[in-house]
């Protein structure tokens, strides 16, 4: 297991009880346009109701977490042009007020954490752990984004010409920006973009992805009672098509992307097509996967590595971009090592996130299952593949496999990279030996894959460590621990390459690049 449950002890009990208030209730989720719930849409005069669909929980889709109704191409134009509209007046808020609704919303999202952690459960199928690290995270990116805000707001570059003429450059607010964000941080990513980009005094149309809509339209409305105005936050809930509607629209100054390699291609592609009709050149950025490698020498202390690889590619049912996906063992200690990575597999509890003991839920959908499983056929078919262990579902929290979305954590042996095939997003780890003399070539192959986002160094020789540190091209580099769980304004994250195109969320230059730097005369 990952290691004590805190909330075995009895004084979690009303921590977890306050959890367990909000798990029958049925939540509801629509776009929000201009402050107001959006359930129809006009065509030619007559109104037509937009869908309800109904959210089941992936540990068990009997649990019904209510119904989200999704926008469509017109009501995403709508949100655009309302967020457009409130720009004049968000960008003439001070820094020093726009920081106060800020931190209001982390307080909000303290006050309100039961009910969160229930949506995070519910919706998304985290388990408590994941749900109290999801909250702490999306507080310190309010919090964090609130001072930069300040900072910014008094940073001025002062110039002077050799005739002592005097200029300088300050910081203003772009204009609407479009932010994209993915279900496994519904919460915290989906909040990081939002308050970074109002933090600038830009107004947002936020599209969160369309398995978390419940907890987005929630956070939501806890941001509108800390103070965003209606006009300078957006909701547009739905699925893909609706999201590359908000990225080809007109006048939209950015678009802040976490998810998918594939999708970020995509969206870059369509800013591009837009920008040869329109002329618009909108800021892109993207934080997106990873094929991220942890490297272990014969040094290592082996029940670390393995706890913290454990924890690495399995903790979050896998499904985080930090996610360890190859532990690559020296030849030397792999067999031992090996060893122990089974007996810590077997001891995983797999099931359903509400049970406190739990280390491993489920994953999101039937298509995440889906892919995975069919790349742990397809290993098992390759030749030069072993399936080294495969943790089962607890038995004492069984729930239906056909009504739930659960991956068993396997760990597969194989021969090299190139046939492990791009980011499988869930609790799937590959082992790799590799030869002392071949330290090099290893890190240029885990380069090869063109993904750069995390890599965790296992060495207790410095020489070693800083000659990987150097070679690898990666956005986190992590020595001695576990490789997950970036802490806002510690470990500013993101990746290069295929993972990402920079700056690092939860650091000193994200806010700044989402607002302009203006040269004007000094005035004084
Ligand atoms: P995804 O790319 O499928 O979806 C992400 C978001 O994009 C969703 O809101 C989705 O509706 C939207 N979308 C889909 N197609 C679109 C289009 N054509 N135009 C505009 N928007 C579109 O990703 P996902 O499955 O939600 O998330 C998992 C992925 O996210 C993994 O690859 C993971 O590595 C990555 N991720 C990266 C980071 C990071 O910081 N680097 C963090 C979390 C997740
Ligand atoms: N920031 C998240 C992590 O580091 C993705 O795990």
């Amino acid at each position: 297991s990952f290691g004590p449950n805190i909330f075995i002890d009895s004084q979690w009990a009303p921590f977890t009880a306050a959890i367990d208030s909000y798990l029958d209730k049925s939540w509801s989720a629509t776009p929000i346009i201009n402050g107001k719930a959006v359930n129809d849409y006009e065509v030619d005069g007559t109104a037509h109701q937009l869908d309800a669909q109904t959210v089941r929980a992936p540990w068990n889709h009997e649990v019904s977490a209510g119904d989200v109704k999704y926008a469509n191409a017109q009501l995403a134009r709508q949100a655009i042009d309302a967020a457009v509209a409130g720009q004049n007046e968000w960008q003439n808020v001070s820094a020093a007020k726009r920081a106060e609704i800020l931190r209001k919303i982390a307080e909000l999202y303290e006050e309100n954490y039961a009910e969160l952690m229930a949506l995070c459960q519910v919706e998304a199928g985290k388990t408590l752990q994941d749900g109290i690290d999801e909250i702490k995270e999306a507080v310190d990116f309010c919090r964090f984004y609130a001072d930069e805000a300040e900072r910014l707001e008094a940073t001025a570059y002062e110039f002077t010409d050799l005739s002592g003429k005097q200029a300088r450059q300050v910081y203003k607010a772009r204009g609407t920006f479009v932010c994209i964000s993915p279900w496994n941080f519904p919460l915290a990513i989906y909040t990081g973009q939002i308050v970074a980009a109002l933090a600038a005094g830009n107004t947002v149309v936020a599209k969160p992805a369309e398995q978390t809509s419940l907890i987005a339209h929630f956070a939501a409305q806890l941001m509108y009672q800390a103070g965003i105005p209606a006009a300078a936050l957006q909701l547009v809930t739905g699925a893909g098509d609706v999201g590359g509607a908000l990225t080809a629209a007109d006048n939209i100054a950015g678009v802040i992307f976490t998810g998918s390699t594939q999708t970020a291609q995509r969206i870059n592609q369509s800013l591009n097509d837009h920008a040869q009709a329109s002329g618009e050149l909108p800021v892109f950025i993207a934080e997106t996967g990873g094929q991220n490698a942890m490297i272990v020498d014969s040094t290592a202390l082996p029940e670390q590595v393995v706890r913290d690889a454990v924890l690495s590619a399995f903790g979050s049912a896998g499904q985080r971009c930090s996610a360890c996906r190859i532990l690559c063992v020296q030849e030397e200690m792999a067999d031992d090592l090996i060893e122990l990575l089974q007996g810590n597999m077997a001891e995983l509890s797999v099931g359903n996130p509400l049970y406190a003991a739990t280390d491993v839920g489920p994953v999101i959908d039937a298509d995440a299952k889906q892919g995975l499983e069919a790349h742990i056929a397809r290993m098992e078919a390759e030749p030069t593949a072993t399936i080294l262990a495969q943790t089962p579902m607890s038995s004492t929290s069984v729930v239906s496999q056909d009504q739930s979305t659960f991956v068993l954590p396997t760990a597969i042996e194989v021969k090299s990279i190139d046939v492990i095939g791009g980011e499988h997003f869930g609790p799937i780890l590959h082992v790799l030996r590799y030869q002392a003399r071949d330290l090099n070539k290893l890190i240029d192959a885990i380069n090869a894959t063109g993904f750069g986002l995390t890599l965790g160094i296992h060495s207790r020789i410095e020489t070693t460590t800083e000659n990987i540190e150097r070679r690898a091209f990666v956005g986190n580099t992590y020595i001695n621990r576990n490789q997950i769980g970036a802490v806002v304004n510690v470990q500013p994250f993101g990746g290069c390459g295929l993972s990402g195109t920079g700056p690092k969320a939860g650091g000193p230059h994200y806010v700044s690049r989402l607002m302009q730097l203006v040269s004007e005369p000094a005035t004084d």
